[in-house]
């Protein structure tokens, strides 16, 4: 992926319509009835290599980008999560996870800032989540575990309006979506209502969204693998891969061992609120050298094998 200049491949991609949108917010006037594509794709080449010449200079994100230290989290009397320490650098995907109900969750919804802390103290990219709760909800990208948007826009709509309110350049949204489009294979339902997606669409329409901002991006995703088919799995874990060794900062909870396995290069086990095991696969396998694979580990920390 290219954070600011423009390749023209990635314009040829794009469809007829789009590209007419892409003329309109470039300002590129066309008064003849029918056009050229070469011709447009020129025009509006000509204009993106301007404007690329003004680009920022690509963000490198903070080294540690996520950091979580002490966090807790009681729902009454219940403690969700229990003085977590947990930290991701740029360049990582590190894997949350655990069974039903050990605060896999909670702790992602703590990290984006949809509830609070009980306690304990969190950053996003150099920015405190309670003093720059902006700046910092800003970077992270999220993937809920129950996916909701609005219903009444379609996919496409969506993915504009969540550019806009990240202040992504439209031009760059409008070329953006179609290389996740192309992707995330979302063709055929770009146009379609939100309400009215099945729950593995509407889990590519929030990606397609998460991806039109500027990389590298410091991701929280719950799940993502879950509501996928293969083929959408297999790409987006290609992708992950893709942005982690670009520099992006990937936290990922899963208790589908065999995703985690495949993309993390870390993981962190969580039972009933408490981290009950970290490290990476080669560390885990030391550590517990009774255990044949990730899952007799994850077991072992986790209430045991069963019978
Ligand atoms: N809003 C809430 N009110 C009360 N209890 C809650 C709330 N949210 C979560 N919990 C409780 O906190 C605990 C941790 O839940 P959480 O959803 O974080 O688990 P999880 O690791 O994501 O599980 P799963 O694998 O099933 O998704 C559970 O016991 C859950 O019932
Ligand atoms: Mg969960």
């Amino acid at each position: 992926m290219k954070p600011s200049v423009t390749a023209r491949t990635d314009v040829e991609r794009m469809r007829g319509e789009e590209l007419i949108r892409l003329a309109r917010v470039l300002n590129i006037p066309i008064f003849k009835r029918t056009i050229k594509r070469s011709w447009l794709i020129d025009e509006l080449m000509k204009e993106l290599e301007k404007r690329d010449e003004l680009s920022v200079p690509p963000v490198i994100l903070e080294s540690p980008a996520i950091i979580l230290k002490k966090v807790s989290k009681r729902f009454g009397k219940k403690t969700a999560v229990r003085s977590l320490d947990l930290e991701v650098n740029p360049g990582e995907i590190v894997g949350l996870v655990g069974p039903n109900g050990a605060g896999k969750t909670t702790t992602l919804r703590m990290l984006t800032g949809i509830i609070r802390t009980t306690s304990g103290f969190i950053q996003v990219n150099g920015h405190d989540l309670k003093k720059e709760p902006i700046l910092a909800k800003q970077r992270v990208g999220y993937i809920p575990e129950k996916p909701t948007c609005y219903p009444s826009l379609t996919a496409r709509e969506y993915v504009m309006f969540t550019a806009r309110i990240y202040g992504v350049p439209q031009e760059t949204a409008l070329i953006r979506m179609r290389e996740f489009v192309d992707l995330f294979q979302f063709d055929e339902f770009i146009d379609s209502y939100v309400g009215t997606l099945s729950k593995g669409n509407l889990q590519r329409a929030l990606l397609i969204g998460i991806f039109s901002r500027e990389p590298p991006f410091v991701l929280a995703l719950d799940e993502p693998i879950y509501g996928l088919d293969p083929r959408g799995a297999w790409n987006l874990k290609k992708l992950l891969r893709q942005l982690r060794d670009t520099g992006s900062a990937i936290l990922i909870s899963t208790h589908i061992l065999e995703v985690a396995a495949d993309l993390c290069d870390r993981f962190v086990i969580m039972n009933e609120g408490d981290i009950v095991g970290r490290g990476s696969y080669d560390q885990l396998r030391k550590q517990h050298p009774e255990a044949a694979n990730l899952e007799e580990i994850f077991l072992n920390l986790t209430g045991g094998i069963p019978e």
